[in-house]
This record gives C-alpha cells, sequence and structure tokens, in this order.
C-alpha cells in the first residue's frame, strides 16, 4: 500500500527524451552527421545493428506526439536539441528548417499548456567536430557556446528552463574511456581531458545562454549521481568505492559547485593525464553560478577492488583506476538486468544537498526498462513500472521531507527508444511504440502517472 504522498505546490510533473533516440529524420533539415550515427554504423557497436535512422520517427510525427502527450495530462517534457541539425558542421551555417522544428515543437507544447525544459547536448556531437577531435579537444566546448547562441536567440523569447549537457559522466567515460557509446575510443587520457571540456563548454553554455535568453530563465546542467557501496571490508575495496565516488560523483560536484576538482581525483586521474588541459580560469568558467540542477537517477554502484577489472573496452570507465569492479547486488532486477534500489534515490538526492549546497533541484530522468508488450486485449499491463516509479516517487518524497528543494520529477522515457547501445532491446516507455508500424499506445504506467499528475502525488486521482 502506497503513503499519501503530497509534494510541494508549483511542482512540475513531466516526461523526458532526447534527439536521438526519438527523431530519426536524419535526412531531413541537411542534418549532418552524428558521432552516434557513426558509431552505429560499424559492427558491433550496437546490439542488433540498431541505430537512429528512423528511431520513432519524431521528427515527421511531432504534433501527433505532443498531442498525445497533453492526453496524457503532462505538465512538462524536457527533449534535446540535436546539434547536427541546428549546425550540420557543428560550427558556423545554421539550418533554419532545424531551428524551425524545436520552434515549432516548443510552441506547440506551450499551446497545449506544457512547459518545455530544454536540453542542449543530449550525446548526439556533430560528427565534423569529432572529426577535428571531439570532446578531447578545447575547442570543442567554444563551438558548443557558439551552438548554444544561437538555440538560445532561437527559443530564449519563450523556453524558461535551460539544460546544458546531459549526463558528462557517460558522454565522457562511456565514449572515450569504455568505447562502448560513441565515438568508441578506449584511451582514459582523452575521457579525463573530455571530462574538462564538457565542464568548460557547460559554463561557456551559461554565459551564452544569459546572454540570449529571458532573464528569470533557468539554467541547469543534468548530472548522474550513483551512490557508491561496498560490501567489501579490505581497505583496498574501500579504496576502490572512493576512486568511483570520485570519478561519477565528485568529478561533476565539485568544480560545478565549489569551483576546484577534488585533490584525491586529481591524483587518481594522473596516473593517465597529465591535466595539461586545465587552463587558468578554466574553474570560474565552469562554476558559474547555476539556477537549478537535474538529476538523473536509476541505480547505485556496488563496488569490488579487482586487479585489473576496469582496463579498455568495455569496462574501462575509471580512468587511472583498473583495479575497481562494479558488481552486481542480490535482489530485484529490471528486464534491462538494473537492481532496483529507491533508497539509493534520497541517498543520491540528500548527499547532494547536504555536501554541496547546491540550487534548487529536479529529477530530470527517473525510470526503468521493462519489456513489457500488449497483451491479448491490446493493453500495456506495465504494472513493475508503475511499482519501480511509485517506489522512486517515494523516495523522492523522503528526500524533500529532509528538506531538499525539489521541483519536479520527468519520467524517462515517455517513450519506447533507442536505448544507446542496448538498440531497440529494451523499453523504457510509458508509451509503447510499434517500431514495424510507428503506432504509439499508452501503458497503463500513463494512464497511472496522468492519475498521479491530477492528484499531486500519490495516491494517483481515481480513474
Ligand atoms: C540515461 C540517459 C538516457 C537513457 C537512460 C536510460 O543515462 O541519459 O538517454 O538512455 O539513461
Amino acid at each position: 500500500m502506497s503513503r499519501t504522498l503530497t509534494f510541494p505546490d508549483g511542482f512540475l510533473w513531466g516526461s523526458a527524451t532526447s534527439s536521438f533516440q526519438i527523431e530519426g529524420g536524419v535526412e531531413i533539415d541537411g542534418r549532418g552527421p552524428s558521432i552516434w550515427d557513426t558509431f552505429c554504423a560499424a559492427p558491433g557497436n550496437v546490439r542488433g545493428g540498431d541505430d537512429g535512422r528512423v528511431a520513432i520517427d519524431h521528427r515527421r510525427r511531432m504534433p501527433d506526439d505532443v498531442a498525445l502527450m497533453a492526453e496524457l495530462g503532462l505538465q512538462a517534457y524536457r527533449f534535446s536539441v540535436a546539434w547536427p541539425r541546428v549546425q550540420p558542421d557543428g560550427r558556423g551555417r545554421v539550418s533554419t528548417s532545424g531551428l524551425d522544428f524545436y520552434r515549432d515543437l516548443v510552441e506547440r507544447l506551450q499551446a497545449a499548456g506544457i512547459e518545455p525544459l530544454v536540453t542542449l547536448y543530449h550525446w548526439d556531437l556533430p560528427q565534423a567536430l569529432a572529426d577535428a577531435g571531439g570532446w578531447p579537444v578545447r575547442d570543442t566546448a567554444k563551438r558548443f557556446a557558439d551552438y548554444a547562441h544561437v538555440v538560445g536567440e532561437a527559443l530564449g523569447a519563450t523556453v524558461r528552463h535551460w539544460g546544458t549537457v546531459n549526463e558528462p559522466w557517460c558522454a565522457s567515460m562511456l565514449g572515450y574511456a569504455a568505447g562502448v557509446h560513441a565515438p568508441g575510443q578506449v584511451d582514459p587520457g582523452a575521457a579525463v581531458a573530455a571530462a574538462h571540456h564538457l565542464l568548460l563548454g557547460h559554463g561557456l553554455a551559461v554565459d551564452a545562454l544569459r546572454a540570449s535568453v529571458q532573464a528569470d530563465a533557468e539554467i541547469s546542467i543534468t548530472l548522474n549521481p550513483y551512490p557508491v557501496v561496498t560490501d567489501g571490508r579490505d581497505d583496498a575495496d574501500r579504496d576502490a568505492a572512493r576512486r568511483v565516488d570520485g570519478i561519477a560523483n565528485r568529478l561533476w560536484y565539485d568544480p560545478l559547485l565549489r569551483g576546484r576538482y577534488p585533490d584525491d581525483v586529481l591524483a587518481d586521474v594522473e596516473a593517465v593525464s597529465d591535466l595539461s588541459h586545465i587552463q587558468e580560469g578554466d574553474l570560474a568558467i565552469i562554476s558559474r553560478p547555476l539556477d537549478a540542477l537535474g538529476l538523473n537517477y536509476y541505480r547505485r554502484h556496488h563496488v569490488r577492488a579487482r586487479a585489473g577489472a576496469s582496463v579498455g573496452r568495455p569496462k574501462g570507465q575509471w580512468p587511472g583506476s583498473p583495479d575497481v569492479d562494479i558488481v552486481d547486488p542480490p535482489g530485484r532486477k529490471t528486464d534491462g538486468g538494473w537492481a532496483v534500489e529507491p533508497e539509493g534515490l534520497t541517498e543520491a538526492i540528500v548527499r547532494l544537498w547536504e555536501e554541496y549546497d547546491p540550487p534548487p533541484l529536479y529529477l530530470h530522468e527517473i525510470g526503468a526498462a521493462y519489456d513489457d508488450g500488449p497483451g491479448p486485449g491490446g493493453g500495456i499491463d506495465d504494472r513493475r513500472r508503475i511499482a519501480w516509479l511509485e517506489a522512486h516517487l517515494e523516495a523522492a518524497a523522503d528526500a524533500i521531507a529532509e528538506g531538499v528543494d525539489l521541483r519536479g520529477i520527468m519520467v524517462w522515457s515517455l517513450f519506447d527508444n533507442f536505448e544507446w547501445a542496448e538498440g531497440y532491446a529494451h523499453r523504457f516507455g510509458i508509451v509503447h511504440v510499434d517500431y514495424a508500424t510507428q503506432a504509439r499506445t499508452p501503458k497503463a504506467s500513463a494512464a497511472w502517472y496522468r492519475r498521479v499528475i491530477q492528484a499531486g502525488g500519490l495516491p494517483p486521482a481515481p480513474e
């Protein structure tokens, strides 16, 4: 039985997607290729050889998709702008029709009473910039600021909620160290430089947005913190946990919110990088004041020390720390194999709140892969997702009860979609997508969520 939970007045209830995962339409708007197109095209990178050429065809079906969001009662919708749709070469020339697509999306959302939350970078870097070195190269941060300015000018008069980068940990460590995300490099030193330039790009983009969007806009970045735990008793296990916490969490929190890198993390990564990419003045830019901070939460990291466990592809995601291992805890898992750990959400939020004194928080993503399809009557009974979401709403409410200023929740994801290296194998949507016909069918969780929004919390309003 769920508890009665009322969320604060004005709490924003919505759902999220990202450009590459839903848009398709790669040939429209003169869109340039992104690193994810290139990554998908190389055999062995993505499960089933899947790619984003069609995805869920949102570039063409957007008006109907917005109409569906309104039917579902969403108050907010977090989406990302595809940089290569706006700037096909990642610099200079702007695609008017690309920008118009996002203008049209924002207008339709606002006409439907749905608050748009715009993310500028959800991993689809223009391939032209990757060819010039990508995030390990400083110039990419400057190109990102120019692009932020272009989008800020186009949408800034009406959009209030802005996010710069989504999950820079994934973009740097999975993309450049573990090689399991685009661009698929396995170079821990490059990943350390990429992390810095993603942060620098974020800070420069904050300045670019401040110069181009309305004064009361809320500017944020989206991080994916993981509570880190170990059941090991050795000093080595505890040190492994410290290292993972360093790269997963503190590598982002400290520069953004305190204007410095943590000493122990710098010492760890010095094993693979001379840190010459960090220049005088960078941290002042990286730590520009933010109006909000977005968090994405899925699960904890359970850590053990194990010699050589984190080297190369696919596990080398902790640069300078080859001897740490992420282990699978016992207990319930989603269909994607991720542990179900709602208490970890409270832990992540409260730790950030108490240790770092951040600006107001939003959950920009919470959600789970449950692969249920249509039953005999055509309906999708994803009751495991409802249970997962219910437990995580309770965990969020627990954080609020501890004094955290949490202002909204975006469920990941509105639609089943392209789940990166997993292709279309796993389904995160509250709306089912039949990939053969592109038919959208709201699942039981969408109806449940609509009633949660109506009630402003739990229990959901009656049917
Ligand atoms: C997050 C990503 C999002 C989605 C979920 C499952 O790391 O931001 O695009 O893939 O995981």
